[in-house]
This record gives structure tokens, C-alpha cells and sequence, in this order.
């Protein structure tokens, strides 16, 4: 029998042979051989040098910037099959990028390694025999939404269509359908996706079930997704969104219609949506904001009664503002697309809670004396921070269960919560990462001694210091799976090992 010592012994000269075979190839040798192997046809690779290379590496935030070797933009599923091979067998380290809405630098980017950029492969097709939506892997909202309105459906995406799908996919995705149809990942009814040896498969509910299920929040660790296929709803009516503002005074009542469209209203009318949020911009006061939309007609004299408390003076002083009046899936997540604008330093954290008023109402006080007690904080350029949250009711879970469960976790209902920030100059990155990482440890402590905490953290809203602590958030059973998933679909971890960027698998 083996002593523990020589156990260890052994491992430890494990993982040194295992290092030196895992030695990464130079990524200007890496570059070359992707060039050798695409050479003749049009050009897909791109070195900083080339005048294509500065808008393949142009991100939603500049926050998430980091500079690959080169960029690789493969048209079809046979480039990326091609690329993946050669990065496996040649040991390069790449990331994905879909729409580049990630928040964090290196998750759809890579510092000096090959960037797969999936941008050309953004085709969808609609059948209209299976009521299904084909949609490549590299595409962005709006353009899968403007493709089938002319059939008067669409299917489960961003609310700001600028989002890539991939990403949003993959990570979960809260769409304006959520409270009825569940996630928009729920909404897959089948993906094409590139393996770790190059493999191409098609995995749904009767192929490969659990490498489907396993993406639905599984991120980029699985392979590449080249092809979603989709399950479509109704858009032949009007779709309206809109937002209402509160001042400071309304707040207490502003948490409690909230805590009651929480527990109730969501399920109450699934047409219904609502974002909570609060914000502060540079010096001035705490402003409440709830994005509101509606699937269907909206009057705001007689809203739908789930609504009523917003317009009605419940909650006091309310002002309304449209953003798609009338409108449609793509007109509203294109009003956003614009209200939302590109270019300053954002980040992002998440952690989720059981909704009680009481708890409501200490977190947003501990928001609130977090920001005054930070020194230079709201004086620093561009400030803006959002405190949000949103309701995952009832009907939104059974959902999600019906169309055969996803990696989340979430069994009872729960509110996602979040906190957004926004300044102008990398000079205050520190400070800024800083001040949402106090708080959001300090919502931890606050909702762990108001009792009963939630686990659940949303990938698609975790910043970097959550990377190895997202996936564990979804509960020890889905850990399993997904453990078991990656061994059999990903045996040598090539999404782990090759690519560094985004949220891991323990182990992996
Ligand atoms: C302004 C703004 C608004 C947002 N609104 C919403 C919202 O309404 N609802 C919501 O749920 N989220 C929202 N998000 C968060 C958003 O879902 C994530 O940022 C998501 O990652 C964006 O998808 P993307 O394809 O643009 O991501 P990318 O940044 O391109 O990629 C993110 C991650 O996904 C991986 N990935 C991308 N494509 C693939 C693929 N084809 N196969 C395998 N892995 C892949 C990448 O490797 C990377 O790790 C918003 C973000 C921003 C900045
Ligand atoms: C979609 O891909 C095609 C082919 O590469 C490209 O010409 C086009 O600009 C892309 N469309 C968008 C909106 O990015
Ligand atoms: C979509 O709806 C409009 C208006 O309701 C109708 O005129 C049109 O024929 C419909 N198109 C299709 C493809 O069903
Ligand atoms: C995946 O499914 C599509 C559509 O059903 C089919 O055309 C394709 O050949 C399948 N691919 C593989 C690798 O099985
Ligand atoms: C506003 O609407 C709510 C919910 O319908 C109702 O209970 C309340 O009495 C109304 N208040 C006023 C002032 O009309
Ligand atoms: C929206 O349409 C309704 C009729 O369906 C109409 O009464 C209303 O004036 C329209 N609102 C706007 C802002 O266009
Ligand atoms: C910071 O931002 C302000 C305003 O946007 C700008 O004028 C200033 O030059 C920036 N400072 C640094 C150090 O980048």
C-alpha cells in the first residue's frame, strides 16, 4: 500500500509532468501556423498591426480591454473546428468573444493569445414548421431581432440589443419575457457547439441532455458554440418600455411596492417587468428608478393593475418617461442600446437575496452610508453607481423546469441583485473596484444575519473577483453535473488549461 507520503510525492511530480506538458506554445508562433493553415480566401487573421485590429478589439466598457496577438475571424463552423484543433494539438491559449459585453478584462479577450472573434457568423433564420430560430453563435441582438419580426416572432434575448449572443446565452440571460418563459438560455432548444478535440455536435433534450442543460449557465467551458437554435414567442402586438422615477422621499414606499411586485406582481402578470434600481450621479442625491416594459397595449392612465401602485401615487411623486412608445421587441432594446452607450469604464458585482422589506431597506441604507463615507468618491469623474434588482418568481422557476432545467440552481424564488458602476479614467480603477467589493461583502454580511441568505450569484453580472465563486453558487448538485459533463465532453480541459478568461469550474 502507498504511504500518504509517498502519495504526495507522487502527485507532486503529477503536476510537474502534467506542467511541462501543459508548456504554452509562443503566440507569435501560434499566430503563424493560424495564418498558414487559413491561408488563400478571404483574411482571418489580424495582427496589431493590421488597420482591422482596433475595431476587433474594441469592447462595450474599455474596462474589459486587453490585447491579443492577434485576432482570428472564422466564417463557419468548419473554422472554428479548424482553429480549435490546431490550438489543442499546439497547446496555444485563446478566449471567445461574441458581442464583447463582458465586463471584465480577459473574459472575452486574452493579454497576447489568439482572440476567436465570432463576429462574421451572425446569420439567423427562422422555420416556420418547427416554430424554431437558427442563430450563429457570433451574433448581436438587434440583428436577430430585426430577422424575425417580419414572422411576428422573436425569441429570448438582451433587453439592450447591442448584448452578443454567446455570452448572454450561456451565462443564463434575463430577457423582457423572463417572469413568463423562464431564462432565455431555458429557450434553447438545441446548440451546435465545437469540442475541445475539434468535434462538432449538436446537443438538445434528446442528444447529449446533459452537455445541453450544462450550457445553460455553464459559460465558455464546454466548447464554442457556433449555432443556437431557439424557441420563438408571439411579437405581433406592441411592446412598451418605459421608466418611472421617485425622489428620495418616496424610497420606503418605492421598497415596498417593490417587496410586493417581488413576492406577488411578477407572477401576478407575467407580461409585466420590472427592474428596481436607485442611483447616484456625482455629488447629487439618491434618485429611485424602476425600468419598467410590458408586453402589450400600455395607457398610463389606466396601467395594468399590477402596475397601479407606480402610477397611482403609492408610491409619491412618480414622473414617467418612455422608451419605446408603442413599440417593439426592437425598438425597445434599442432605445436601451442608445440610453446605454459605449465607451466609459464600467464594472459590475452581484449577489442575490430572499426578499423581505426590512432587508430591503437595510441594504439600500448600507448603499447609501457606504457612498457618503468613502472619501473622493463621488467627486471622482464620470461617477455613477446603481444599486438594481429584479424579482425570479414562481412562474419563472416552473418555467425554467418545464423546458428541462438549467445549471442555475434556483429552486425558490429569490431577487437577483446588483451594483453597476461607472467612471471616466483608468486612474481610478483601484478605487472603484475597491468600493464595490466593500459592498458587496457588507450586503453579504447584512443578508446572512437577516437570516436565511441566497446562494445563487448571476454569472452574466459576476465581476472578476467572483471567478472561481459563481459556479459554486449554483449548489453543490449542479457542480456535480457539470464536473461530470466536463469530463466526458472536455477529457483534456482545453476551455480550462487553453483558455484562461471567464467563470471556472471547481476543479478545472
Ligand atoms: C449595457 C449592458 C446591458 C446588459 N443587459 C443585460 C440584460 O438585459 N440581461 C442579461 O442577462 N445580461 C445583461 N448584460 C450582461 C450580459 O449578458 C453579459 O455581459 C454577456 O456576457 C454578454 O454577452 P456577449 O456575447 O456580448 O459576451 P462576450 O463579452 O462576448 O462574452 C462573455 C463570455 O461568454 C463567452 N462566450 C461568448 N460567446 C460564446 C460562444 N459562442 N460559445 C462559448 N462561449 C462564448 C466568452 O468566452 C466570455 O467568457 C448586460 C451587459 C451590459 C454591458
Ligand atoms: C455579419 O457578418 C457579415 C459577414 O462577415 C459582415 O459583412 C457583416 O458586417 C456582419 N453584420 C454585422 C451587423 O456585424
Ligand atoms: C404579421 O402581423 C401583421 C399584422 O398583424 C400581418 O399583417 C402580417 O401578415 C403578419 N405576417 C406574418 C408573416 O404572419
Ligand atoms: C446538427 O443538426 C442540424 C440540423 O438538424 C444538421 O443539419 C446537422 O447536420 C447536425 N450536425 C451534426 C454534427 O450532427
Ligand atoms: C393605487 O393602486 C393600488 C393597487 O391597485 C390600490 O390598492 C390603491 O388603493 C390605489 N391608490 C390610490 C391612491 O388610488
Ligand atoms: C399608443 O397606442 C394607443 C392605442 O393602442 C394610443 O391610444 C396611444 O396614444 C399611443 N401612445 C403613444 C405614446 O403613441
Ligand atoms: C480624468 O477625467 C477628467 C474628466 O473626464 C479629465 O479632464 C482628466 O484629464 C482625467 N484625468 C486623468 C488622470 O486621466
Amino acid at each position: 500500500m502507498l504511504s500518504y507520503k509517498s502519495i504526495l510525492l507522487y502527485s507532486s511530480l503529477a503536476l510537474q509532468v502534467q506542467a511541462s506538458l501543459y508548456h504554452f506554445t509562443n503566440p507569435t508562433t501560434c499566430c503563424s501556423l493560424l495564418h498558414s493553415e487559413f491561408h488563400g480566401g478571404p483574411s482571418k487573421v489580424f495582427s496589431s498591426i493590421a488597420p482591422q485590429y482596433e475595431a476587433l478589439t474594441f469592447y462595450w466598457t474599455p474596462t474589459a480591454k486587453v490585447l491579443p496577438r492577434c485576432v482570428f475571424t472564422p466564417y463557419n463552423t468548419n473554422d472554428v473546428k479548424k482553429a480549435v484543433k490546431l490550438f489543442a494539438r499546439r497547446n496555444c491559449q485563446f478566449a471567445v468573444r461574441s458581442g464583447g459585453h463582458s465586463y471584465n478584462p480577459g473574459w472575452a479577450g486574452i493579454k497576447d493569445g489568439i482572440l476567436i472573434s465570432l463576429g462574421n457568423m451572425n446569420q439567423t433564420t427562422y422555420d416556420m414548421n418547427t416554430k424554431l430560430a437558427t442563430v450563429e453563435g457570433g451574433s448581436r441582438w438587434t440583428d436577430v431581432y430585426g430577422a424575425l419580426l417580419p414572422y411576428n416572432v422573436t425569441v429570448l434575448g438582451g433587453r439592450n440589443s447591442d448584448l452578443g449572443v454567446g455570452g448572454y446565452l450561456t451565462g443564463g440571460g434575463i430577457s423582457f419575457y423572463a417572469n413568463k418563459e423562464g431564462f432565455a438560455a431555458d429557450n434553447i432548444a438545441s446548440v451546435e457547439i465545437v469540442l475541445g478535440d475539434g468535434t462538432v455536435i449538436n446537443a438538445s433534450r434528446h442528444h447529449h441532455p446533459d452537455l445541453l442543460r450544462s450550457i445553460k449557465g455553464g459559460s465558455n467551458n464546454f466548447g464554442i458554440i457556433t449555432k443556437f437554435r431557439l424557441m420563438t414567442v408571439n411579437a405581433n402586438g406592441l411592446f412598451n418600455g418605459w421608466y418611472m422615477r421617485y425622489p428620495f422621499a418616496s424610497t420606503d414606499a418605492y421598497l415596498a411596492a417593490a417587496e410586493r411586485y417581488c413576492k406577488v406582481g411578477a407572477d401576478e402578470d407575467t407580461n409585466s417587468h420590472i427592474i428596481f434600481s436607485a442611483s447616484i450621479v456625482g455629488t447629487n442625491p439618491m434618485t429611485n428608478v424602476a425600468l419598467m416594459a410590458y408586453d402589450g397595449a400600455l395607457d398610463p392612465l389606466s396601467p395594468p393593475s399590477v402596475l397601479e401602485p407606480f402610477f397611482n401615487g403609492t408610491v409619491s411623486s412618480p414622473t414617467f418617461q418612455w422608451f419605446a412608445p408603442n413599440g417593439t421587441i426592437k425598438s425597445a432594446t434599442d432605445g436601451l442600446r442608445d440610453a446605454q452607450g459605449s465607451g466609459n469604464r464600467y464594472t459590475m458585482t452581484t449577489l442575490s437575496i430572499h426578499v423581505k422589506l426590512s432587508l430591503l431597506k437595510q441594504l439600500r441604507e448600507a448603499w447609501l452610508l457606504e457612498t457618503a463615507l468613502t472619501e473622493n468618491l463621488q467627486t471622482t469623474p464620470g461617477f455613477l453607481v446603481q444599486f438594481a434588482f429584479q424579482p425570479v418568481g414562481k412562474k419563472w422557476i416552473a418555467a425554467s423546469e418545464a423546458k428541462g432545467g438549467n445549471s442555475m440552481g434556483i429552486t425558490k424564488p429569490l431577487a437577483i441583485m446588483w451594483i453597476q458602476l461607472r467612471w471616466d479614467n483608468e486612474s481610478d480603477d483601484n478605487k472603484m473596484l475597491q468600493y464595490s467589493r466593500r459592498l458587496i461583502s457588507k450586503f453579504e454580511s447584512i443578508s446572512a444575519r437577516a437570516g436565511n441568505p441566497a446562494r445563487f450569484r448571476y454569472l452574466n453580472y459576476g465581476d472578476r473577483f467572483h471567478k472561481n465563486d459563481i459556479i459554486p453558487s449554483y449548489g453543490s448538485d449542479n457542480v456535480k453535473r457539470l464536473q461530470r459533463t466536463k469530463k466526458r465532453y472536455d477529457p483534456d480541459n482545453v476551455f480550462g488549461r487553453l483558455v484562461p478568461g471567464g467563470f471556472k469550474i471547481p476543479g478545472y
